[in-house]
């Protein structure tokens, strides 16, 4: 039992196997949060305090940690939930009602029903347990049973409570061909706020929250939460007058009014939580399980090849074959065809929206080079920007109406682009059926779907941030009814969708278009916190790189792309013999150590060296992979220490390096380590490692 009620049925303990989750309902019928930490053995032994005032300018409504604090009342932090009722009150005033709990397929469910005390406007909160994940998700429902409308003008999913002050918080931030830079910042006085207001997700920070007192990778606490959005999300961290700290996250009620017509419902996208007493690995591992296990859908990647950054927009036929033939003499799986296919698509000035096959550069149709890749035994895979059209386009001529816009503002472009209203039923129409023809008339296996700009002129209706991405989720999970066997990457120039609203709608994600491959060791880092390593899709592209101008060597290039889903962005037909045979033997090892990175249990290693070498761990039942990087050689060359994690104490393992093999227990590669030197600028290595029968 993951779910316990005690004490007349008023407090409730949520307990996974490590963590455990508590709150009660007082006997005002307030829900107050009572507890979040390690595990609890009773509930028993949990109490409700008694209310006091501090002062009269201290309420208790204030001082009390609530469970989900509504707008109302003498509060005046942060609330969850704000409506308007249609007779102006914009109050709410809730009645605890009772609770269910129910097995799901997932996990144990507890559902708190609560109800206004004059409108019949209702309110489920929901719970679910993930005891063997040390996982827990809350979400909240809200329901409008009266026979007028209620506006709703903010819905965070959750608040919590950690009994600290003086926290550390950490996120990322970044911008385009820059995501996932992980900051760490002090939290005092005062509140935090994290957010996007562009209708995508992720490029500036990520809708998550790590909380920690002093964490490493492998000590102290760590409470965090990750969001399940796409859209507009904000969270805000405070450190209270009280001694403790807040956190919530949910819908950004930034340009945001949600009219809830009688009978409707919202739901508000789920949050899942965690605590971890032994540091960011603990709360990693966690998270990576659970998205591989729970959300992501089943199967290894495949090796991709993508000439984007080869060709840009000119594709045709003859070229795209020729590609074709020589990545799959690499060892390319999955061959993507990316943007410049259909329609006058030649640069960013047209195209997008008239997604028929562009005869000038596919004389013989799609089929000759589907047929052509699929005659080589790799799957096919194409590119699209559904949610787009340009203002040259047909589509738009045909539909200048179907665009987010003002009549009496020029409509804003960005790439060159507008933004369909996907909430309009007419355009959610054409999407869906544009790919399910596309889907339906052509061997496909892979879509990248693109989003190239924010939103923006949304109309009179200030809910479209949450309709908008949600239009995007059911449009997927329909073609996936129909069409089972596709993957579907999330991409939003770049890495503006990563989130776990859109994984297991979507499968794999574009983690950035930096593919820089010392730039990436940074974002996969950051990226690798919260999100499984599966769904981190990697290219090797060349050099000089065309952001960074760096000159690296493929074989880092290669290590680099190897700690994710592994794809090949570069010219192939300009690689030199030499660098053909690198890549094929990269991309064989690659093969073999495949499921040890996607399935395996992921560890940022500890470096324990002046110089700045990056040590990352791969291990899955008894094999392992450690890929070690050192960018540039400082004064004096010093090597490091690897110390790796998770091996059995005393089973002996056979290392192997560039330099041969040697057998250790698992206990000395623990704890004495391995000394490693690697020497030059743009250094890597790989070494394997594996459990001796
Ligand atoms: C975005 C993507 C790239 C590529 C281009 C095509 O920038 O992130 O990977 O697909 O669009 O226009």
């Amino acid at each position: 039992m993951s779910i316990t009620v005690s004490q007349k049925d008023s407090v409730f303990l949520l307990s996974t196997n490590s963590t455990s989750y508590v709150f009660g309902v007082d006997d005002r019928g307030l829900l107050r949060h009572l507890y979040w930490g390690g595990r609890l053995p009773r509930a028993e032994d949990l109490e409700m305090p008694v209310l006091t005032e501090v002062s009269t300018n201290d309420p208790v409504l204030e001082i009390t940690p609530e469970e989900f604090p509504v707008h109302g009342g003498l509060r005046y932090k942060e609330h969850c939930l704000k409506v308007m009722f249609a007779d102006g009150t914009r109050e709410l005033v809730y009645r605890y009602c009772g609770y269910d709990i129910r097995q799901t397929e997932t996990g144990e469910e507890l559902i708190l029903h609560l109800r206004d005390e004059h409108y019949a406007f209702l309110i489920d909160l929901r719970y679910t347990v993930y005891p063997a994940y040390d996982l827990m998700e809350r979400s909240v429902t809200v329901q409008n049973q009266s026979e007028e409308p209620v506006w709703i003008e903010k819905l965070h999913s959750a608040q919590f409570h950690i009994p600290y002050e003086n926290l550390t918080f950490s996120n990322v931030h970044g911008h385009w061909g820059a995501e996932q830079q992980r900051f760490v910042q002090p939290v005092s006085y005062g509140k935090i706020v994290i957010e996007n207001r562009r209708g995508i997700s992720s490029h500036n920070h990520n809708p998550y929250f790590v909380l920690d007192r002093g964490a490493t990778e492998t000590t102290g606490q760590v409470y965090f939460g990750a969001l399940r959005v796409s859209g507009n999300f904000s969270g805000v961290v405070e450190q209270t007058q009280y001694g403790e700290t807040l956190v919530q996250m949910g819908l950004n009620d930034h340009d945001w009014l949600l009219e809830l017509a009688p009978g409707e419902r919202l739901e508000a996208p789920g949050i899942l939580y965690g605590y971890s007493a032994s540091g960011f690995e603990t709360m990693s591992h966690h998270l990576h399980r659970f998205a591989r296990e729970r959300i992501m859908s089943a199967g290894l990647r495949p090796v991709l090849y993508n000439s984007w950054e080869a060709t840009e927009f000119h594709v045709n036929s003859r070229d795209q074959i020729q590609l074709a033939h020589r990545a799959q003499e690499l060892g390319a799986e999955l061959f993507v065809l990316d943007d410049g296919w259909f329609g006058e698509r030649h640069s960013t000035q047209n195209g997008l929206g008239d997604w028929y096959v562009n005869e000038g550069k596919f004389p013989n149709g799609l089929e000759e080079l589907i047929d052509a890749v699929k005659s080589l035994g790799m799957k096919f895979g194409i590119w699209v920007e559904p949610e787009m059209v340009n203002p040259k386009a047909q589509l738009y001529q045909a539909h200048p109406d179907w665009i987010y816009h003002y009549d009496t503002r020029v409509t804003d472009t960005s790439r060159v682009q507008y933004v369909l209203n996907a909430t309009r039923p007419e355009v959610r129409e054409f999407i869906y059926t544009m790919l399910d023809n596309l889907l339906t008339r052509y061997d496909i296996d892979y879509i990248k779907w693109d989003a190239n700009r924010p939103i923006s002129q949304t109309g009179p209706q200030r809910d479209v941030w949450h309709k908008h991405i949600r239009t995007v989720y059911e449009v997927v999970e329909s073609l996936k009814k129909k069409h089972p066997n596709v993957l579907f990457e999330a991409c939003a120039s770049g890495g503006g969708r990563i989130d776990y609203g859109i994984l297991g709608i979507f499968d794999d994600f574009w983690t950035s278009d930096n593919t820089d491959a010392y730039d990436r060791l940074y974002i996969q880092d950051a990226y690798s916190r919260i999100y499984p390593i599966k769904a981190m899709r990697a290219w090797v592209t060349d050099c000089p790189n065309f952001l960074s101008g760096r000159v690296i060597p493929l074989k880092f290039r290669f290590h680099s792309a190897m700690m994710g889903s592994l794809g090949i962005g570069c010219n192939i037909l300009k690689f030199t013999p030499e660098e053909t045979e690198l890549a094929k033997e990269m991309i064989r090892r690659y093969k073999q150590i495949r499921p040890i990175i996607q399935e395996g249990t992921f560890y940022r290693l500890e470096n324990p060296s002046c110089e700045r070498y990056f040590l990352y761990e791969y291990l899955k039942e008894s094999e392992g992979v450690l890929f070690a990087f050192l960018p540039q050689s400082r004064v004096g060359h010093r090597g490091t220490t690897v110390r790796l994690r998770g091996l059995e104490e005393e089973s002996v393992y056979t290392v192997t390096t560039e330099e041969g093999e040697i057998t250790k227990s698992g206990g000395y590669l623990m704890r004495h380590g391995l000394a490693l030197r690697l020497t030059g600028d743009y250094a890597s290595t790989m070494i394997r490692f594996a459990k001796k029968e």
